[in-house]
């Protein structure tokens, strides 16, 4: 039977009792969502999905988002161009996935778009050991919002920012992409700083990503002290959770209500994450 535990951090809960390689009944189904929606990230344990099974898992939340561009202008599996790999394997010269070994800065998922998906899986399939790093972490970003100092929250509120979409999280350029060398004219989506939750009306920061960010109105200098203080605030260890990684985790979060980071890791170990997307409706406001 479906058990839902939730850890001791300010988002996060672990599932147990299904495996989601299989179709599941509809009160399982609604159960993981609500989990996901009041705690924010699901991880499950001993899961072994292939390809398929994952599409058919994530479809019970939503109809899937393709993975965005990625640096090297290739769809890394040929028969699920609706899966992306996160992976600093090469194979024949060619990696077979995104981000390599290095940090994946904090982050939300294709916020350089208009409307971002909702939320995102992802299923390891090879890890490093422990030692050799590779963890990710989630913060909260209804705890950060609640949590502003009166004047940060004055300032972040009615401010739109760009999301740069010319930088994966690794620092990677996209292909397609030019170097941003004014932050004012960078290209991608722009959203509001505080996110009201359509169904609850509750607020969340919505930073999206750090690097090229700016804050429309603003002298640069302004906009990025204005940045660099709801970062700093936002990603403190205090809203967050941190995953180490096993083999047959499987994670879906809430990608409009937390960031996540990845740690760097030994580059000599392999780690082969395949992930997929749901997509959202909501405009930000
Ligand atoms: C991601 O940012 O989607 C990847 C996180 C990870 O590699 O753990």
């Amino acid at each position: 039977m479906i058990s839902i535990r939730n850890l001791e951090a300010p988002l996060g809960a672990e599932i147990a009792g299904v495996d989601v390689s299989k179709p599941l009944p509809r009160s399982d189904i609604a159960a993981i969502e609500n989990a996901w929606r009041d705690r924010l990230v699901v991880v499950f344990h001993g899961q072994s999905l292939d390809d398929p099974q994952l599409i058919a898992f994530s479809r019970n939340f939503g109809e899937l988002d393709p993975p965005g561009p990625n640096p090297f202008g290739q769809q890394f599996l040929k028969d699920h161009p609706e899966l992306n790999v996160i992976s600093n394997v090469v194979e024949d010269g060619k990696p077979i996935g995104n981000l390599g070994d290095g940090e994946a800065v904090w982050h939300a998922d294709m916020t350089y778009v208009d409307v971002p998906p909702k939320a995102a899986m992802l299923h390891a399939l090879e890890v490093p050991p422990p030692e050799a790093g590779g963890n990710t972490y989630f913060a909260n970003m209804f705890a950060a919002y609640a949590a502003l100092p009166a004047d940060l929250k004055q300032a972040a509120e009615g401010k739109i920012a760009i999301h740069d979409a010319s930088r994966n999280s690794a620092g990677m350029l996209r292909k397609g992409y030019k170097e941003v060398t004014d932050v004012r004219e960078t290209v991608g989506a722009r959203h509001p700083l505080v996110r009201t939750d359509p169904k609850t009306g509750r607020k969340a920061l919505f930073l999206g990503r750090r690097p090229n960010a700016y804050v429309l109105g603003l002298s640069v200098a302004d906009s990025d002290a204005l940045l660099d203080a709801l970062w700093a605030h936002a990603t403190q260890p205090r809203f967050a959770m941190c995953h180490e990684w096993k083999v047959g985790d499987l994670l879906m979060w809430n990608n409009l209500s937390v960031l996540h980071r990845r740690d760097p890791f030994d580059p000599k170990t392999r780690r082969v994450m395949h992930r997929s997307q749901i997509k959202g409706s909501e405009r930000i406001t």
